[in-house]
């Protein structure tokens, strides 16, 4: 575990054990997983279980002519439904609609991208599909093999194992279990050798938050499936709060995918997401169909200044400063994002004023509007902004 989350340590401990190899091992220390919230695109969202290898072809090279890819957003992460049967000797193969899997993880490590893949802990994934368990290292191995980089791992069938349907059960005792599940696979991956960022899926129960980075978690989801309205979006993502100290690099809270493009928000109301989920430094995930993006679907998710919000090197997850949703990040050199939210959706729109003082700032402060990137210049004393419904303000403050 300590080897897959923290490169220089392992480094070091590995070379203290080969004593001559010392300072070979200690000078080439290699970058830790997700020093920053994974970038990159799932299926789920909008294909669901209709994905397929021509699907998967076509987002890579979406990601590569949109500029998505040199915008930060790698991984290119198949998600349930994928799965086909194992064969006599328990291997797992892809099912019709994934003919050769390790040819299409070359195809999109030859765009500069990462290959991510689904599993479940359980006998069978949620939508039903061939599950890792008891071939928890063969599934690992397999996926290896294929090149991948990325693993989504999703409680749906453990459930069962853990007696959870079937009420009254032993909490403690399924808690237990569930860890376990996730530590298994984890140890797994890290025997692989290959890195593979491991991203926890069970909606958030038992406060992941508190023991998903000790199973090896680089990502974990902190509640259920996010759709695609503004009303289950805000109640994710403002939900968020409290939970900043558990995140930092190499293991972060995962507020769902992104559902910027797919059409069941507004612009505004996507916006507020893009700006939500960077301050509170989350996994950037796309879920629309790369191949039909319209110009504001592209604007709001490489908008580069949100985007270096959510992946600033701190890697300290923003919170919440009061209501009416007014979200503060500290950032690098510094500096502070402040997002101030219009969640209650007034239809008339009503000011918002934050004082510099209350986000610790003495004296004046330069401000940048990130949407409308203007720079604001100086400012003094305080900020007052107006969110249209369903949207947000978001500045860049600095000293
Ligand atoms: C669960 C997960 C989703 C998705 C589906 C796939 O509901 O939370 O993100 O992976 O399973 O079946």
């Amino acid at each position: 575990m300590i080897c897959n989350r923290i490169s220089l340590l392992c480094s070091s401990f590995m070379a203290i054990a080969i004593g001559v190899a010392v300072s070979i091992a200690v000078a080439q220390p290699t970058a830790p997983l997700a020093a920053k919230p994974p970038m990159g695109w799932n299926s789920w969202n909008h294909f669901a279980e209709k994905v397929d290898d021509a699907d998967v072809r076509a987002t890579a090279d979406a990601l590569v002519a949109s500029g998505m890819r040199d915008a930060g957003y790698i991984y290119v992460n198949i998600d349930d439904t994928w799965e086909g049967q194992r064969d006599a000797a328990g291997n797992i193969h892809a099912n019709s609609k994934f003919p050769d899997m390790k040819a299409l993880g070359d195809y999109v490590h030859s765009k500069g991208l990462k290959f991510g893949i689904y599993s479940s802990p359980g006998p069978k994934t949620c939508a039903g599909y061939e599950g890792s368990y008891g071939h928890e290292e063969q599934d690992a191995n397999t996926y290896a093999a294929w090149g991948v980089d990325f693993l989504k791992y999703d409680l749906c069938g453990l459930r069962d194992v853990m007696g959870m349907r079937n009420p009254p059960f032993d909490r403690i005792k399924a808690a237990a279990m569930m860890k376990d599940a996730y530590a298994k696979m984890h140890q797994a991956l890290v025997k692989t050798g290959r890195p593979i960022v491991y991203s926890i899926c069970q909606y958030g129960m038992d406060s992941v938050w508190e023991w998903g980075a000790q199973v090896g978690g680089n990502l974990w989801r902190t509640t259920g499936d996010i759709s695609d309205s503004f009303r289950s979006m805000a109640l994710i993502g403002f939900s968020q709060a409290g939970l900043e100290k558990y995140a930092g690099p190499g293991h972060w809270n995962d507020p769902d995918m992104l559902e910027i493009g797919n059409g069941g928000m507004s612009a505004d109301e996507y916006r507020t997401q893009m700006s939500l989920w960077a301050i509170l430094a989350a996994p950037l995930l796309a879920g629309n169909d790369l191949s039909k993006m319209d110009e504001t679907t592209k604007s709001i998710l490489m908008n580069e200044e949100v985007v270096a919000v959510d992946q600033d090197a701190m890697g300290v997850q923003g919170f919440r400063l009061g209501p009416p949703q007014v979200w503060v990040r500290q950032l690098s050199g510094g500096a502070k994002a402040l997002a101030i939210f219009n969640y209650v959706t007034d239809d008339v729109p009503q000011p918002v004023t934050v004082a510099f003082k209350d986000l610790g700032f003495v004296g004046p402060v330069h401000g940048k509007d990130l949407w409308t990137h203007k720079d604001l210049g100086v400012l003094r004393d305080s900020f007052t902004a107006t969110p249209p419904k369903g949207g947000v303000v978001m500045l860049r403050l600095w000293q």
